[in-house]
């Protein structure tokens, strides 16, 4: 191994054992986003005394993505599957949803229609929920059905309302990346061929690894293009239609930083989100959810050592929170996501405050037509779960 330099952690923008060191100091880190500044003490304590004032009129989902200053409010952390169960489970009157739009989405379609979700920050999009659009969807839908082909949507949860509901029309199932081979394996047990969207990657990583699928299996359906782009024999060969979106954050990890790291920190162990591109995740030990990936790294023996590809608010927790190992950033140049970062405590507080005065702000309200259809898709994946 390459010995430490003073303040830094084998020159990579992230801790090693105890953590005390800012990650962030060493010169040169490429990474654009730093952590962001210890919250206003006051702040904080504000926020915990009307947390605790507001008791169990308030449940704080947070999922791992989110700023250390959020999270701590959190009555639940987790994956998007685990967040989604318990945010169904959830009885209190006001769900505040620390994550981005399509997680409250889903939060408001499994509560009663008397719970109030609440996105503190509406901006808090995911790029790759935006990728499909119902439009397009149905699109290909009424382009496939023209066909004559026998398929079943399988959606990632990071997918819009509008998509969960056409999904539960079609007769399909919602997934999250925690259990997309369980649904992929009922959908194809069902269908001759499956839509997987709007993850390329997930979809391509799953169907190869997972469900013993080949590429020639694939085609990847493109929006952008007429038919999209691909021909109705190829259409017509596919076992899995795999939609062309992806997560900005995810496919920047590259092979080369897998080799490299290798390199530098021999007997390291690479743990990787299923969003990173196929070449990624060959050369990675393990894949996994935000949740399987905290669970590999808290449940390892003392002293191993983990290079982490996925989002860097959780890689710097999970660095923290286990000093007996060593956990790398897997690269210097994947950052934050950044739809996540914009709930920060000004905003949670701020939605605190709303419900103590009875005036909830960013309620996140799914139409009813659109709730009931979608609900049935995302119970489908609760009850495969
Ligand atoms: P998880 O379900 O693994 O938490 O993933 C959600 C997500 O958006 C990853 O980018
Ligand atoms: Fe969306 Fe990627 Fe952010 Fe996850 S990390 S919420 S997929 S943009």
């Amino acid at each position: 191994m390459e010995p430490m330099a003073e303040g830094s952690v084998l020159g990579l923008p992230v801790t090693l054992l105890g953590a005390e060191a800012d990650p962030f100091a060493e010169k040169g880190t490429t990474c654009p986003g730093v952590l962001p500044p210890p919250s206003d003490p006051e702040l904080v304590e504000r926020t915990r005394r009307l947390r605790e004032s507001l008791g169990e009129k308030v449940f704080v989902l947070g999922h791992h993505y989110q700023r250390d200053e959020v999270i701590q409010f959190a009555d639940a952390r987790g994956d998007s599957l685990k967040l989604s169960q318990r945010a169904a489970e959830a009885g209190s009157p006001y769900i505040v949803f620390c994550g981005v739009h399509f997680m409250a989405e889903s939060a408001d379609i499994l509560t009663s229609d008397d719970q109030v979700v609440i996105l503190p920050d509406l901006a808090a999009g995911c790029s790759m929920a935006d990728m499909a659009s119902a439009e397009q969807v149905e699109d290909m839908w009424a382009y496939l059905d023209d066909l004559g082909l026998d398929a079943l949507p399988v959606t990632y949860m990071n997918s819009t309302a509008e998509i969960k509901a056409l999904t539960g029309r079609k007769g399909g199932s919602i997934c999250t990346s925690s259990n997309a081979d369980k649904v992929m394996r009922w959908g194809l047990e069902r269908a001759e061929r499956v839509v997987f969207l709007p993850d390329e990657h997930l979809g391509r990583n799953i169907s190869l690894l997972r469900l013993g699928l080949s590429p020639e299996d694939l085609v990847v359906w493109d929006p952008r293009f007429p038919d999209g782009g691909l021909s109705r024999d190829q259409l017509k060969r596919a076992v899995v239609v795999l939609w062309k979106g992806y997560c900005s954050v995810h496919q920047r990890f590259r092979p080369e930083h897998v080799e490299e790291m290798r390199r530098r920190v021999p007997g390291v162990r690479v743990i990787v989100h299923p969003e990173c591109r196929h070449e990624v995740v060959l050369l990675a030990d393990e894949i996994g959810s935000t949740e399987q990936i905290a669970r590999a790294v808290r449940e390892s023996p003392a002293g191993t050592l983990w290079a982490v590809g996925t989002e860097l608010n959780l890689v710097s927790r999970l660095a923290r929170e286990n000093p007996d190992k060593g956990v790398f950033f897997l690269d210097r140049t994947v950052c934050f996501c950044s739809t996540m970062n914009r709930i920060d405590l000004p905003h949670l507080y701020r939605a605190l405050v709303s419900i103590e005065r009875g005036k909830p702000v960013n309620v996140i309200r799914v139409p009813a037509d659109i709730k009931e259809c979608a609900r049935v898709a995302l119970e489908r994946m609760l009850t495969l779960a």
